[in-house]
């Protein structure tokens, strides 16, 4: 059992949970993630360590509540609640080196896996500039958290609600197109944004790292679920990422077996919500 030691709201269903997992915490690198199962009926969860704390032994994650099992996190599971499983440290750690300028780019949840990148980045001696953005202005957090680690930082909204609209890929193309050196970027976010920014770092030959968020079943290597194809090879998330050279994967194969248990997701939702629904009027 992993104890819940805190938890906090950073938006609309966007939750920040600190969980103690000190065997996690000691050897958790940036890039890493780690496969979660709330209860003995729970789904396997893959979600990015934001950060650990070796001393308290805390573990911190960033849920988005997109569906059954997220949406059940945020309803029923508060600071000193138990989550059965918490495994990890899963993945690839993400290569941290100085490159000289390094541009961080991280769309709506994105956000989240980008820090602890950008924040080593920084400690490795990069200059870096930091490109976040999200919808709308509710649904931006750790801004505060990327200003502290970044020499320069741009915050877009879609809809322009905090002043500035548009695309996190507008002012990356607009810095690679300018004088300014530009040695390497990681785009972290919605499939279509990652596609987006390497369309434009692959114009102007910027070597560009992404992190793949495919459907991961065991998070080992096993069930083959988290298949993606990269410079046309087959490659496992889990175990060969999830960051890849952004320049060769197939971003379309990614999003559409994003969508490939859309239906299935659909009537888990619905289901748990139904049964909220029936709990909450028992309770009247
Ligand atoms: C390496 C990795 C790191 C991730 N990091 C984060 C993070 O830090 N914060 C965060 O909020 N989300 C993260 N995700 C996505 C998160 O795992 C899914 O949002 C979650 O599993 C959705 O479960 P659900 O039951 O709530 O929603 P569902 O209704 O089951 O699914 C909603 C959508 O989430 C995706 N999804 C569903 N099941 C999985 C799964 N087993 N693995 C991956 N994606 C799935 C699908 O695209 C699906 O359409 C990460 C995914 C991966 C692979
Ligand atoms: S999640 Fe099963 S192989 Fe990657």
């Amino acid at each position: 059992m992993y104890k819940i030691l805190s938890k906090r709201t950073l938006g609309p269903q966007i939750r920040e949970y600190i969980v103690e997992a000190p065997e996690i915490a000691r050897v958790a690198k940036s890039g890493q993630f780690i496969v979660l199962r709330l209860h003995e009926r729970g789904e396997r969860v893959p979600l990015t360590i934001v950060d650990a704390d070796t001393r308290t032994g805390g573990v911190t994650i960033v849920v988005q509540e997109v569906g059954k099992s997220t949406r059940e996190m945020g309803d029923h599971f508060a600071a000193g609640d138990d989550i059965l499983d918490f495994v990890g440290p899963l993945g690839v750690p993400s290569e941290i080196e100085n490159y000289g300028t390094v541009i961080c780019v991280g769309g709506g949840l994105g956000i989240a896996p980008l820090y602890p990148i950008t924040r080593d980045l920084k400690k490795a001696g990069n200059t870096v500039i930091g490109i976040i953005g999200a919808r709308n202005k509710d649904l931006l957090f750790y801004i505060d958290q990327m200003d502290s680690v970044c020499d320069e930082l741009i915050v877009m909204t879609d809809d322009g609600s905090n002043g500035n609209k548009g695309f996190v890929s507008n002012p990356l193309h607009d810095i690679i197109a300018s004088d300014r050196e530009v040695n390497r970027v990681w785009a972290i976010g919605p499939g279509i944004m990652m596609k987006v920014a390497c369309n434009v770092t692959r114009e102007f030959s910027v070597p560009t790292v992404v992190s793949l968020n495919s459907i991961m079943i065991d998070g080992t290597g096993m069930c083959g679920g988290c298949r993606v194809e990269v410079g046309g090879e087959a490659k496992f998330a889990c175990v060969d990422g999830p960051e890849f050279d952004g320049h060769k994967v197939n971003f379309d194969l990614l999003m559409s077996r994003q969508r490939f248990y859309h239906e299935e997701e659909s009537c888990a939702l619905e289901r748990y919500l139904a049964s909220e629904k029936k709990e909450e009027g028992a309770l009247v």
